[in-house]
């Protein structure tokens, strides 16, 4: 069983339940790919999606986890929910409580809203994305994805390049990297890199171009123009030809080196048509982890000791 009762950061999980995830989720991998994907393992259980700031891949990835596993899956958004009309999450969070539900899966654009969904709520919490702070569950599929594609996590080198600053998927991948025995090296421009890349535990680097050959994995991120108040570049050109990944790049790459972006991409800018879609892409194949590994924590999280074996 995991540890902790909810996932707020990936350091409220240690690496025995971040591998537990994920030799969960290859058996659910399994159930996905059936005609079949229905599992009755969470019947009568009540999951609330909570997404306050927009996402398509990770609320879908969340409601089809929680379906497959035959929980009640109610989704709330921004405009939907009451805090619009001004109710403060600490109230929304009594509220959703005395309705009784298990779970509360929350996208917020501040950090610490989780945190405080967790204080005023019996039901366990994930931690769907918090402004610019962690992404944990984007952090175990890329985990599994790792894993999957390239045998081990442990020793591999892992080039997270682009927007650092603003990435909370990068605020819980590196942590992630560390605790399972990889190195993280954090890959931007002055102006979109933290000031302290050593708190997540991260080298830090300018250049892209001495590191490729090196790098196990090429994690590319979205430049994301939504949370910058000026511009840290010239041009979005510019950037593409110092940090995208271009055929160029694509054939400097050590053999055997995979590309990840978590999505939505930006193509032509951290990735060029042909990156994007080339052999060494993993793109889609986290997006399909993605529903695997948030099967496997929600049963973990809910109802996995009631439940026997996983099929
Ligand atoms: C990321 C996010 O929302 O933090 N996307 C995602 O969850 N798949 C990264 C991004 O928006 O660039």
């Amino acid at each position: 069983m995991i540890s902790s009762k909810n996932l707020l950061t990936i350091e409220d999980f240690t690496p025995e339940d971040i591998l537990q995830v994920l030799d969960t989720a290859v058996s659910f991998k399994d159930v996905n790919a059936r005609a079949i994907k229905k599992l009755p393992t969470l019947r009568g259980r009540t999951v609330i999606n909570l997404f306050l700031e927009p996402s398509t891949r990770t609320r879908t990835s969340f409601e089809i986890a929680a379906k497959r596993l035959s929980a009640d899956a109610i989704n709330m958004s921004g405009s939907a929910s009451a805090t619009v009309k001004g109710e403060s999450l600490a109230d929304t969070a009594e509220t959703l409580s005395a309705m009784n539900c298990d779970l509360v899966i929350i996208r917020h654009r501040y950090a610490g809203a989780p945190g405080i969904l967790a204080r005023h709520m019996d039901a366990r919490i994930i931690n769907a994305g918090d402004g610019k702070h962690q992404h944990p569950t984007q952090t175990l599929l890329d985990l599994y994805t790792i894993r999957e594609e390239l045998g081990s996590i442990e020793g591999k080198t892992v080039g997270i390049i682009g927007d650092i600053a603003h990435s909370r998927v990068a605020g819980s991948l590196c942590p992630a990297l560390v605790a399972l025995g990889a190195k993280p090296i954090v890959i931007a421009p002055p102006t979109l890199m933290p000031s302290r890349p050593d708190i997540l535990g991260a080298e830090k680097s300018y250049s892209l171009d001495d590191l490729l050959p090196d790098l196990d994995v090429v994690y590319t991120l979205r430049i994301q123009q939504e949370r910058m108040d000026e511009s840290p570049f010239p041009s979005l050109r510019e950037y593409a030809m110092l940090y995208g990944i271009d055929s160029k790049r694509l054939q400097a790459m050590k053999p055997g080196a995979i590309i990840m972006h978590p999505g939505p991409i930006n193509r032509g800018v951290e990735l060029s048509a042909e990156a994007a879609d080339s052999p060494r892409a993993r793109i889609l194949d986290q997006v399909n982890a993605g529903v695997a590994v948030r099967m496997a924590l929600m049963y973990l999280m809910l109802g996995g000791e009631q439940s026997g074996s996983v099929a």
